[in-house]
C-alpha cells in the first residue's frame, strides 16, 4: 500500500484552558501528570522542523488554549521559516493587542476563534465562564491587524436554534470564513449527549438558514458546515481516513492519528521524544493500524464505499460497540446502528424547555 506525506499537523501544545465547554475535544483524562508534562520549547522546535521535512504544510496551533503557551511566538516563527501555514485555533480570551501583534510579527497568517452562541448569556453558559465579549473584542483585534480571521462555532442541540443570530454575528464581525460544526459525540460531547443531541426540526432549520446565508455569500472564503452523523446515512470519512492526512501532537509528544485516538485501549502510541515524525507516520503501528482498507470487517470490507469514508470513525466505533475495528454505527448498513437509531429517535421526543445539567469539562471527571 502507498503512504501518502500528511498535510496537517495538529499541534496540541497543552490542554490547560479557560474554558469549560462540555463538548470539549480534549481526553477526558487531560489533567492527568502525563500531560502536564508539556513538550519544551526545544521539542516543539524540532517537531515543526520534521513536520516541514515530511512535507506537513499546514500546522494547526491548538490546545486548550495555545496561549498559554509562553513561547507560542517562537513556535510560530520557527514554522514560518519552515514555510508551514499557520492557524492559531483559540479561545481568544487571552489574546491581548501586544500578544497579537508579537504573533503578526513573528509570521502568524491565520486565527480561528471559537464563540459558543449569538447571545452573551448563552454564550457564558456553554464556556463555563463569563468571556463572550472578550471574544467579540478579539475578533475585532485579529480583523483590525489584518489577519484573516475564521469563526468557529459548535452546533447542538442549545444553540441551533439561534442560527441566524450566530450568522447575523458572523457577518457583523466580518468573518472571512466561517466553521458551522455539529457536537461530534466523543470524550466529553458523549457524556453530555442528551442535552446536545439536536432534534431533526431544528436540523432542518439550520440547513435552511446555512443554504440562505450561502446564497447571501456572507463571508469570503465561505462556510463549512459540518453535519451531525447520527442523522446520516452513512459515515464521516474522519480525519480524512486513519493515518492518511494529518497527525495529531499531543501536548505530551504522543502522536495520534487523531484528537480522540487515546481513548483506543488496544494501541500504544510512538513519543516525538524517542522517535521521528517520519518513523512514526509510516511504520508506527498505531498509524498502521486502521489505514486502508484491509483491516475492515464486513459490511465494510465488500461496499463501494470503503475508499470514501475508510468505515467512519475508529473512535465512535470504540464508545459505541466497544470494539475499535468496527463499522461505524453511523453507517446504516451497519449491524449495531440500532445503537444511533434509537438514540435519535430518543432526542426527537424529549422536551427541550427542561434540558439536564450539564458536564463541564473538569479535572475532578
Ligand atoms: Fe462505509 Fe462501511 Fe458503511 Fe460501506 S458499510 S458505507 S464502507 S461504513
Ligand atoms: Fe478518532 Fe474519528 S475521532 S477516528
Amino acid at each position: 500500500m502507498t503512504i501518502d506525506r500528511p498535510l496537517s499537523l495538529i499541534a496540541e501544545l497543552t490542554y490547560r484552558c479557560p474554558l469549560r465547554c462540555p463538548y470539549c475535544s480534549n481526553p477526558l483524562n487531560y489533567g492527568d501528570r502525563q500531560y502536564r508534562q508539556e513538550l519544551s520549547t526545544d521539542d516543539w522546535l524540532r517537531v515543526i522542523q520534521q513536520a516541514s521535512d515530511l512535507g506537513v504544510l499546514q500546522l494547526g496551533l491548538t490546545g486548550g488554549e495555545p496561549l498559554l503557551r509562553k513561547d507560542l511566538e517562537l513556535l510560530v516563527a520557527a514554522a514560518a521559516k519552515a514555510e508551514l501555514y499557520t492557524t492559531l485555533i483559540t479561545a481568544a480570551t487571552l489574546l491581548t493587542p501586544e500578544r497579537a501583534i508579537q504573533l503578526r510579527d513573528a509570521g502568524l497568517d491565520h486565527v480561528q476563534i471559537s464563540i459558543q452562541d449569538s447571545r452573551a448569556a448563552e454564550s457564558d453558559y456553554i464556556a463555563g465562564t463569563p468571556c463572550f465579549e472578550q471574544k467579540l473584542e478579539a475578533a475585532r483585534l485579529v480583523k483590525a491587524l489584518g489577519f484573516p480571521l475564521t469563526l468557529n462555532f459548535v452546533l447542538h442541540r442549545q444553540n441551533l436554534d439561534r442560527i441566524d443570530e450566530i450568522l447575523e454575528l458572523c457577518e457583523v464581525l466580518k468573518a472571512d470564513r466561517v466553521e458551522l460544526a455539529n457536537t461530534q459525540y466523543y470524550g466529553w460531547a458523549y457524556r453530555n449527549r442528551t442535552v446536545l443531541l439536536p432534534t431533526r426540526q431544528q436540523l432542518e432549520r439550520a440547513d435552511a438558514a446555512v443554504a440562505l446565508a450561502r446564497e447571501r455569500n456572507i463571508c469570503p472564503m465561505g462556510i463549512l458546515y459540518v453535519l451531525p452523523d447520527y442523522y446520516e446515512d452513512y459515515p464521516k470519512p474522519c480525519m480524512g481516513g486513519w493515518g492518511n492526512q494529518a497527525l495529531v501532537v499531543a501536548p505530551n509528544g504522543d502522536v495520534l492519528p487523531c484528537q480522540a485516538a487515546s481513548s483506543i485501549p488496544e494501541l500504544e502510541f510512538a513519543n516525538v521524544r524517542n522517535h521521528s515524525l517520519d518513523w512514526i507516520w509510516f511504520e508506527s503501528p498505531a498509524f498502521n493500524r486502521f489505514r486502508g482498507t484491509e483491516w475492515m470487517p464486513e459490511p465494510c470490507q465488500s461496499c463501494d464505499r470503503r475508499q470514501l469514508d475508510f468505515g467512519g470513525c475508529r473512535c465512535q466505533a470504540l464508545l459505541l460497540t466497544n470494539n475499535a475495528a468496527a463499522t461505524d454505527p453511523v453507517c446504516h448498513l451497519s449491524p449495531d446502528h440500532h445503537l444511533i437509531t434509537t438514540v435519535t429517535k430518543q432526542a426527537n421526543q424529549e422536551n427541550l424547555d427542561s434540558p439536564l445539567p450539564l458536564v463541564y469539562r473538569s479535572m475532578q471527571m
